[in-house]
Order: structure tokens, then sequence, then C-alpha cells
């Protein structure tokens, strides 16, 4: 494709385009390819806000391994039939979301299509897809880690730009709770009257049913005058506002005392669950309910089984499972969730039900074979996957059903190549749209074993 229209390509000045948007990527990009010049190979350009079909005018902003990143305004008409305006005032700059300019049905089929390649690479088919699962395409992310940036008397508090490591310079932003994207303007003009305003790197957001935090990382002491001020705004926002001077060991609240828990219910299964600012919890806790829901579906009757949670965090899948009748077991990495779960059981009524042991799922030597026969597996792994056990685990496991939750769609269709080896079949895979006007996605498949169990 030859651009249209080709300005500055000679000077110091940015290039700028004026193109034919080819292909639309998979992190939500527009893409064109253009012939280069003495012989060398094509070049792509990458442009965010730009739709297959569009003519748009492209700045490029950034050049990395031969690619072009460019920004875009559209040149003329037709817009494409996938774009909807945008709900955000700060996209595309702001690099947090890369799908606000796509209509939600589009940004949905786009997601699908990448745990679709995804599974396609490793020739894993699914028996059956579930319809894609939207709830809430706005105001839903309850937890964000914030970059902070002054500069001069400004200070912006936001996500990274795109095709940039810039703080962006939010107002506020849709995506999250309508509670924290109201602290950003207050936080900004707040920081800027700071003793230490350019030693504060980031700001941590973190929201339970009813109470919000701040975890303020800060590089030196704040002085007196800066607790005046961080109390006020504690006061003034009810909000509260955690110090951090270093690892999440050294979270304390302003008058020095260890942070106090967070809350969500789980009222479909009478569970309150807790946990501490700084610990995992899924982002999007309504879309969280909609995932319990249909996992504990895909599992049916749960009285007198017995089941494996792996990668269990606070206990999320753990304490419905146990109140459904199961009898679980749950593994973590992390030691201070498995307290966590373990308090959560006691609290709920489910310590009997449970048990929980802190294992580095990858590493630890305990972690090779699984704790008990079981007739269920659960896997919610971080994006790296299930990691290196999992053929051992299927080795082991006897029962006919694994159920695993993935926010990687390529780990996801890596780790159903060792589930296939072990004879099971994808029997139904969905997406869940957990992280709206972003391109992560949230997948649940349902692996079911067909006949004889393969060894090894
Ligand atoms: C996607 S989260 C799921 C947590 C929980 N199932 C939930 O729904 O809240 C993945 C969890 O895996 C844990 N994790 C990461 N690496 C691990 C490892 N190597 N071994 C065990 N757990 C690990 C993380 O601490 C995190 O709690």
């Amino acid at each position: 494709m030859h651009p249209l229209r080709v300005r500055c390509a000679m000077s110091k000045k940015p290039v700028e385009l004026t193109l034919a948007v080819e292909h639309l990527s998979n992190e939500g990009l527009g893409e064109t390819v253009i012939p280069n010049h003495d012989g060398a190979p094509p070049r792509t350009v990458m442009m965010r806000n730009a739709l297959p079909g569009e003519t748009v005018d492209a700045r490029v902003l950034k050049r990395r391994k031969g690619v072009w990143y460019a920004e875009c305004a559209t040149a003329g008409e037709p817009a494409s039939p996938m774009r909807s305006p945008s709900a955000c005032q700060h996209f595309p700059r702001c690099g947090g979301c890369s799908l606000h300019h796509m209509k939600e049905q589009d940004a949905l089929q786009l997601k699908q299509s990448q745990l679709q390649q995804a599974l396609a690479e490793h020739n894993i088919e699914p028996q059956g897809w579930q319809k894609p699962v939207r709830i809430n395409r706005l105001g839903y992310r309850r937890k964000a880690r914030l970059g902070v940036r002054c500069v001069g008397e400004h200070v912006f508090v936001g996500f990274r730009e795109s095709f940039s490591n810039r703080v962006a310079r939010l107002d506020n932003c849709v995506v999250l709770t309508p509670q924290l994207s109201g602290l950003i303007t207050p936080l900004r003009s707040l920081i800027g009257q700071l003793s230490i305003a350019s030693k504060i790197p980031q700001i941590e957001f973190a929201q339970g049913d009813s109470t919000a935090v701040l975890m303020i990382r800060h590089l030196q002491p704040m002085s007196p005058q800066d607790l005046v001020l961080w109390q006020q705004f504690e006061q003034q926002h009810a909000v509260i506002i955690l110090l951090q001077s270093g690892g999440y060991d050294t979270l304390q609240t302003l008058d020095g005392q260890p942070p106090e828990r967070l809350g969500y219910q789980l009222p479909n299964w009478g569970l309150h669950m807790q946990f501490l600012p700084h610990q995992f919890t899924q982002v999007n806790l309504e879309m969280n309910q909609v995932l319990i829901r249909y996992v504990l579906a895909l599992l049916g009757n749960l009285k007198h089984k017995k089941v494996a949670d792996l990668f269990c965090g606070v206990g999320n899948f753990t304490l419905p499972l146990a109140r459904q009748g199961a009898q679980v077991w749950g593994y973590e990495a992390s030691a201070d969730a498995v307290a966590m779960a373990e308090e959560n059981a006691q609290h709920n009524g489910l310590a009997e039900r449970v048990s929980f042991a802190a294992l580095d799922l990858y590493t630890d030597s305990q972690a090779a074979a699984l704790p008990v026969q079981v007739d269920a597996l659960v896997l919610d792994p971080p994006r790296s996957g299930a990691g290196p056990n999992l053929p051992r685990w299927l080795a082991d496991f006897k029962g006919d059903r694994v159920v695993y939750v993935s926010c990687n769609p390529k780990t996801f269709a890596a780790d159903a190549v060792h589930l296939q080896t072990a004879g099971f079949v994808l029997q139904t895979v969905g997406i869940f749209d957990m992280f709206p006007n972003t391109t992560h996605v949230e997948t649940i498949g349902c692996f079911h074993r067909t006949g004889a169990h393969a060894d090894g």
C-alpha cells in the first residue's frame, strides 16, 4: 500500500502521512504496510485510533525495530462501521485503554479472535464456544496503579501515554469507579502542595465495597505539613491514605498503623471476602461474580466432591466451591494471601471444608504432585500460565473435569496442549469482558476427559 501523501519525510520534523488503514492489530491499533525506499523491506505503521477501511492523517511518534507508531485523525469519510464515539476525553493519548473508539460488539469480536488465533496456533479445536459475556463498559475498575509526574508547577497523575513512557495528564478516568476517578484532580492539586512532590513516583488505588484506599509510594519522608495535608484529604474525600516508603511490607496509615482490610460481598454464596489493599483481587468485582457463577455451573453438583483450586489468591473461588458442598484444597504462592484466605474461610464458617497452603506452584518440590486425589481441578494462574508442573498434575489426576480461568489467551492455548496430551478435550470456551475498552481478555475453558487417561 503506497501512502496517499507523505510530508516531512526527509527533515527532522515528525513524519506525517495520509494512509488507508488495512488491518486491526490484536492491540486495537490500525495497521498498514508501506513500501520503503532503496529496496529496504516494507515498513509497518501502527496507528492508534484508526480502524480498517478508514483514511487517516498519521503523525509518527515513535520508531522501534523498523515499525512506526503514529497518532492519527480521520482524514475523510466514511468512518469505519466499527467506530463509536469515545466516552473518554483522554483517549487515545492515555495508554490505559485502547478500544474506546470501537463499538462494544466489535471490541468483543477482536478479543474473541485473539483467543481463536492462539488456539488455532496450537491446533486446539474447542467443541463449543460460549457467547462473549459483557456487563459494564465503564466505571468498573477498582484497582489501578497510576504514575505521578511533576513538570515545573504542573502535576500529572495518570496511566502511561500510549507509545511513550510519559505519565498522561488525566482529570478523570471513565473506566475507574466514579469514586476513584473523582480523586484524580484533587490528588494533582494536593501533590503540588507537598514538600516532596517530585519524590512520589506512583499511587495505587484499591476499592472494596465500602472503602477506597490510596497507597502513596514516596521516596523521601513526608514533612509534618505534608501529613496534615494528607489527613485533610482523607477526611474530605472519605478515603484511607496509606504511605509506602518501600515494599508493600512498609504500608502504613498516616498514624503509623498497619493497613486495614477491604472487603467485597459475594451475595449469591453468602460470603464476605476480605483482602489487604495490595493483595490480588479481580479488578471488576461485578464480572467476578459472573465468573464464579459460571465456574460453579461448569463443575455441576459439588456435594461431597474434592476439588483443588490452584492459584487461589484470598479464596475467591475456593470459598464459593466450599459453600456448594465441596472439600477444597487451595494453593497460592503469596503467604499473606493464604493467611487471608484462611481468615476468610474462618469468618464465613467454612474452615472445616478448606485447606490452604502457601506454595510456589512453579518451583516448590511439594507442588509437583497434587495433594490428594481430587474430582475436579480449578486453575486460575497469572499471565505466565499454569507453569511447568501442569503435566505432572494431569498425570496424577483421575477426575474428568478441569476448569481453567485465564487472563492470557497465549498461555491458555499453550497449556491446552498439555491438557489435550493428557486426554482432555476443550469442551467449551468463552471470553468474559473483565477489562472493557482495553485489549485484556479473560477466558474460561472447561476441559473434559474423553477416553483413557494418557500417562505423562
Ligand atoms: C489471576 S490471580 C487469581 C487469584 C484468585 N483465584 C482470584 O480469583 O482472586 C493468580 C494468583 O496466582 C498467584 N501466583 C502467581 N504466581 C504463582 C506461583 N508461581 N505459584 C502459586 N501462585 C502464584 C498470584 O499471587 C495470584 O493470587
